[in-house]
C-alpha cells in the first residue's frame, strides 16, 4: 500500500514484531523442535552423502574393490542393522522431545483462544477461572513464564502458529487443543493461521506481546475495567454514533449499550498494537480507513465497509475508539 512508509513511522520502534521464522526460536518448547530439525537436517545430510559416495564407489571402483559391497554381511549391515540402530534412537529422541512439549506446567497462564473467520478471540480468566476479559488478534503474556492456551474453533478449521514460540496446532471445531507457549525474551512475535480457512486466511494474522510481569499486570488490570463514557462532548459524539450507527450489532464495548460478540470486543481497541487480525498498525488513520473501506482493506471478510460517515463523524467514531486504552 501506498501509505506503508507513513503507518511505519507512525509507531514507536518497540511496536515493530520480530521477523516471523522458526529458526529464530525465543520460547522453550520452539527451542526444542528448532534443535530436533537441525538433528534431522544433519543426519539425514550425513547419511545422504554417504549414501551417495557408496553409489559412487559401487559404480566406479575398480571390480576387485568393491567386490565386498554385494556380500550378505555388507547387505545387513548398511540395510539392516544400520537402519534399525538409527531409526530407534531418533525413536526414543523424538518420543523425549515431544514428552518435554506436553508436560503440564502447575503455574502456566491460562488463555483460551477462538478461531473465527478471519480473526482470533482472546479470552482471559480471572484467579477463579471465570473469563475476565475479551481481546482480539493480539495475546500479552509474561516473558519466562508458561502459558498454556486452550484453542478452539467457531466455524472451520484453523491453526496457530507463532514460530519463533511454539510448534502449530490446529483449532478444530467442537474440540479444546492444547499449546503451551513461552516467550523467554521480551519482544513482540507474529503469528498466522497456518491452515487455509477460505476467503482472507493469509490476511489472517496475530501477535504475541511478551513484556515483563510488572507490565503484563499493569495491562492485565487496565483490560479488566470497564469503558467509561466519555465526558468530552468530541469523544462523546463519536460514542454516539457508535451506539445508533449499527456498530453495536457485532460489537462489545464493556460499560456501554454493546455487549454483541460476532466480532472482536473493542472494549480497549485503543491499546492495541494491529487492527484486522495484525494486518494494520493501529491508529487513527488506518482505524478510519477500516471503518470506511474494510472491505477493500481485507476483502471478503465479516465486518461490511461503512462508506455513510462523512469525515467529521467518521474523526469522531475514531477517536473515540482509540480513546479506549
Ligand atoms: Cu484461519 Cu486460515
Amino acid at each position: 500500500m501506498s501509505c506503508g512508509p507513513l503507518l511505519a513511522t507512525a509507531l514507536p520502534e518497540t511496536a515493530s514484531a520480530r521477523t516471523q521464522s522458526a529458526l529464530d526460536a525465543r520460547g522453550t518448547d520452539a527451542q526444542a523442535i528448532l534443535e530436533l530439525t537441525w538433528v534431522l537436517i544433519i543426519g539425514a545430510g550425513v547419511i545422504m552423502l554417504l549414501v551417495v559416495a557408496l553409489i559412487g564407489y559401487a559404480l566406479l571402483a575398480a571390480p576387485e574393490r568393491r567386490r565386498w559391497l554385494g556380500r550378505a554381511s555388507a547387505i545387513v549391515a548398511g540395510g539392516i542393522v544400520f537402519p534399525v540402530i538409527t531409526l530407534s534412537a531418533l525413536l526414543v529422541y523424538g518420543l523425549m522431545v515431544s514428552g518435554q512439549l506436553i508436560a503440564a506446567h502447575k503455574d502456566a497462564l491460562r488463555i483460551e483462544v477462538i478461531g473465527e473467520q478471519w480473526w482470533w478471540r482472546v479470552r482471559y480468566f480471572d484467579e477463579q477461572g471465570v473469563a475476565a476479559f475479551e481481546t482480539a488478534n493480539e495475546l500479552r503474556i509474561p516473558v519466562g513464564r508458561p502459558v498454556e492456551l486452550a484453542l478452539r474453533s467457531r466455524d472451520v478449521i484453523h491453526s496457530f502458529w507463532v514460530p519463533q514460540l511454539a510448534g502449530k496446532m490446529d483449532m478444530i471445531p467442537g474440540r479444546v487443543n492444547r499449546l503451551r507457549i513461552q516467550a523467554n525474551d521480551a519482544g513482540i512475535y507474529r503469528g498466522q493461521c497456518a491452515e487455509y480457512c477460505g476467503g482472507p486466511h493469509a490476511l489472517m494474522a496475530f501477535h504475541v506481546v511478551a513484556e515483563p510481569a510488572e507490565n503484563y499486570v499493569i495491562w492485565e488490570r487496565r483490560q479488566r475495567e470497564p469503558a467509561p463514557v466519555p465526558t468530552d462532548p468530541w469523544l462523546r459524539s463519536g460514542h454516539d454514533l457508535f451506539m445508533h450507527s449499527g456498530c453495536i450489532a457485532c460489537h462489545a464495548i464493556r460499560g456501554t449499550q454493546a455487549l454483541a460478540s460476532n466480532g472482536p470486543d473493542l472494549t480497549h481497541v485503543g491499546s492495541r498494537l494491529w487492527l484486522a487480525a495484525g494486518n494494520f498498525p493501529n491508529h487513527p488513520g488506518t482505524l478510519a480507513g477500516w471503518i470506511a473501506d474494510s472491505q477493500r482493506l481485507k476483502p471478503g471478510n465479516h465486518m461490511p465497509a461503512f462508506p455513510v460517515f462523512m469525515g467529521v463523524e467518521l474523526r469522531a467514531l475514531t477517536a473515540y475508539l482509540e480513546s479506549l486504552r
